[in-house]
């Protein structure tokens, strides 16, 4: 990583996503200040067609590295380039990125699966699931025929998608979940441990759409409770550990 990220994404057609010694430190405002310092001096690149996996204990950081990635969290320290893919060789800079920049990525080229389903009253499982590719401008009708082809693959049973996914199952609300996720097939995807609550048959359903994702140029991070799948998305591995932690100064 010897290019700057000005230059990055002109040299390297293939590169999606790139953060630079990011570090983020949460300060507990109502706990006397406390910081807490969540990941430091972390680097990684992701290219078309790429899977890095994230590794380490609980409390190692990785969800935050995937928050910083999306601008869900705003980083302390480094930077975070992603590619632009509908203007040729640009890159929005996440850190520092005006609102508005941080939408447009959100709606056109990063895609984010956390691992519970942020449920909306009344709407139906279909509509959530279309709605990805409605907003993106993609006739309603084909929305929800990709739709229904997506929640059929995994296995959530027909009688409930015209239901809001307020009552369903943990699964079925995280393969609702991954459905919404992976519709509109967004060149960057940010997966936080998308199969936690899942059997190993719909487990092995979206490892493989993961996959799939990946061979059509899906740049992918991604966090994995099991190993399995880890072995089946991975081709990088990136291990974090929890950063020394700062002890509160004694007064
Ligand atoms: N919003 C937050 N406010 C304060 N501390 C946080 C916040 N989010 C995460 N942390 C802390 O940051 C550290 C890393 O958490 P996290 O990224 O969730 O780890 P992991 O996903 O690897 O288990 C933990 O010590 C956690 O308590
Ligand atoms: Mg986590």
């Amino acid at each position: 990583m010897t290019t700057s990220i000005e230059t990055s994404f002109v040299d390297n057609h293939a590169l999606m996503l790139r953060a630079l010694n990011i570090g983020k430190t949460f300060t507990l405002h109502g706990q006397g200040g406390v910081q807490i310092e969540a990941l430091a001096g972390v680097s990684l690149d992701v290219g078309r067609g790429e899977c890095v996996v994230l590794v380490g204990p609980s409390g190692a950081g990785k969800s935050t590295l995937l928050r910083c990635l999306y601008g869900n969290y705003l980083a302390s320290a480094g930077t975070i380039a992603i590619r632009d893919e509908a203007h040729e060789a640009k890159h929005v800079q996440i850190t520092g990125a005006e609102p508005r920049d941080v939408l447009y990525l959100r709606r056109s080229v990063v895609g984010y699966v956390s691992q519970f389903l942020r449920v909306i009253p009344r709407v139906s499982t279909l509509d959530l699931v279309a709605e990805p590719l409605v907003s993106r401008g993609v006739d309603e009708n084909e929305a929800h025929q990709r739709a229904a082809a997506l929640l059929a693959r995994l296995n959530v049973p027909e009688r409930l998608w015209p239901l809001a996914p307020a009552t369903f199952s943990g699964g079925e609300q995280q393969r609702v979940n991954i459905a919404r996720g992976l519709i509109a097939e967004h060149p960057v995807l940010l997966l936080d441990e998308p199969t936690a609550s899942l059997d190993a048959e719909n487990r092995d359903i979206v490892a493989d759409l993961i996959v799939e994702a990946r061979e059509r140029g899906a740049a992918i991070v991604g966090i994995f409770h099991d190993e399995d799948t880890r072995a089946k998305v991975a081709t990088q591995r990136l291990e974090l550990r929890p950063p020394l932690r700062h002890a509160p100064a004694l007064h």
